[in-house]
């Protein structure tokens, strides 16, 4: 039996950390898809051609340890936009919704475009204030020199292409339970991701 929990919403907001948190408690699989795209981006920043580089993925290049940069996020935000890319990560993504044990993928476009039917929904978001503190303090932590306006720029100009494209654009789904983790703490975020959850099960 399948079940599949699709995570939505911008940069930072907690998907990530909700996400491993859920798949931990209900023992499902969890895919960062914002993995993929940044794996593409990375390729793209080493020469190679978008459309090329998302069809010839495999599933060792989202362990690559260069993913988790500004650059190749903004790398990723950037190749996101291309039809033909996000077209060629489909299949992957809806494969992995529907193994058996369940599945939780996280995104921007899980519970609209991979995942319309999926038994749970939530769109987790936050100000963009809150995200660029939280995701400069990660940076930082991992010795990164941005600055916090470098990060909030960033954050903005990401939450602007993803919101503004015309294909899959970041928005919650109609169905979606809306999480805003603005005043949140993890605990409290993750604690009402799991009720909603299990509401559905
Ligand atoms: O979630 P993460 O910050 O790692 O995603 C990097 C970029 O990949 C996002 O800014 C977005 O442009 C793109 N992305 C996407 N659709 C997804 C996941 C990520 O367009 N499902």
């Amino acid at each position: 039996m399948s079940f599949t929990v699709a995570i939505d919403g911008p940069a930072a907001a907690g998907k990530g950390t909700i996400s491993k948190a859920v798949a931990a408690h209900f023992g499902f699989a969890h895919l960062d898809t914002g993995l993929l795209y940044r794996a593409v981006g990375a390729k793209v920043l080493t020469g190679a051609e978008p459309i090329a580089a998302a069809e010839a993925l495999m599933a060792e290049d989202l362990e690559a340890d260069n993913l988790r940069t500004p650059e190749v996020a903004q790398a990723a935000s950037k190749v996101a936009v291309i039809a033909e890319v996000r077209a060629a990560l489909v299949a992957f993504q809806q494969t992995f919704a529907r193994r058996a044990g369940g599945a939780v993928l996280d995104g921007r476009d899980i519970g609209t475009v991979i995942c319309p039917d999926a038994e749970a929904k939530l769109f987790v978001t936050a100000s963009a204030e809150v995200r660029a503190e939280r995701r400069y303090l990660e940076l930082a932590a991992k010795g990164h020199k941005d600055t916090r306006e470098e990060v909030l720029a960033d954050v903005k100009a990401r939450d602007e292409r993803d919101t503004n494209r015309a294909e899959a654009p970041l928005k919650a789904a109609d169905n979606a339970i809306l999480i805003d983790t603005s005043d949140l703490s993890i605990e409290d975020a993750v604690a009402r991701a799991v009720a909603e959850i299990e509401a559905r099960l």
